[in-house]
């Protein structure tokens, strides 16, 4: 077991209010693991605090050992940490593959040629709209760009916040496939998710964070079967 990224105590706030009140949490290298919680619990203000762009924030965050707690964001996502971020954030006036070339800024290895690559052969939808602009894309087409963007910067973790939200169903079930996909690359991931049902299913680990305090981790299959998540996230009475 090699914890690849670890939070310790963290605690976040936005003037008076006390979005993170002190939580604890790892992720194992090449587990997925998952955060579920309601509306306002906190979810992304725990991926934003990993990647420094909140404003304040107490608690120690170690990446491989290290600690990168107040290191800048652009050298955490250098060092191999990168957000695909709650609601997209595609450039829409910028072509597909332009928004995908974005997520290699600033690398200076050989292998950019062999990611795209990668993203192309994940999403072959992707792969027929490259010269389209960005903001033409279907929800779940930006969804996947989004997603093919952060590849881009061939991360070693990805955050994930959402990336199943406001999508279909069958849509839903494709990005967890990719998921699973980019797990089987050989990647670690944390995702935030509200969609409890198919977080819990597919993840190795997962934590449920409610008004900014973990309140139970565990198994996500054993979280699964767990009456109060059935009742509180699954709506099962
Ligand atoms: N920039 C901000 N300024 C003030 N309060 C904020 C800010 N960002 C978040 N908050 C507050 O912090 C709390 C946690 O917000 P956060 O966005 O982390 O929740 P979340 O779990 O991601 O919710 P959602 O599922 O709706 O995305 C909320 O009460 C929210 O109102
Ligand atoms: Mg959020």
């Amino acid at each position: 077991m090699y914890e690849i990224l670890k939070v310790e105590s963290l605690k976040v706030h936005y003037g008076a209010i006390n979005a993170i009140k002190g939580i604890d949490l790892s992720v194992e290298k090449g587990k997925l693991v998952t955060l579920i919680g309601a509306n306002g619990a906190g979810k992304s203000s725990t991926l934003n605090a990993i990647m420094n762009i909140v404003t304040s924030k107490k608690g120690k965050i170690s990446y491989k050992g290290k600690d990168i707690t107040k290191t800048r964001t652009d050298e955490i996502v250098k060092n191999g940490i990168v957000l695909v971020p709650e609601g997209r954030k595609i450039f829409p006036n910028l072509t597909v593959q332009e928004n995908l070339m974005i997520g290699s800024f600033g690398r200076k290895d050989a292998d950019i040629k062999r990611d795209f690559d990668l993203v192309l052969g994940l999403f072959p939808r992707i792969k027929e709209r490259l010269k389209q602009a960005g903001g033409t894309l279907s929800g779940g087409e930006q969804q996947m760009l989004a997603i093919g963007r952060a590849l881009m910067g061939n991360p070693e973790i990805l955050l994930m916040d959402e990336p199943s939200l406001g999508l279909a169903p069958l849509l839903v079930k494709m990005v967890f496939d990719v998921i699973n996909k980019i797990k089987t690359e050989g990647k670690t991931i944390l995702l935030v998710e509200q969609n409890a049902s198919m977080a819990l299913a597919n993840s190795d680990y997962a934590y449920v964070l409610e008004t900014g305090k973990i309140v139970l981790e565990g198994n996500g299959k054993d979280l699964l079967v767990n009456a109060g998540i059935r009742h509180a996230y699954l709506g099962i009475n």
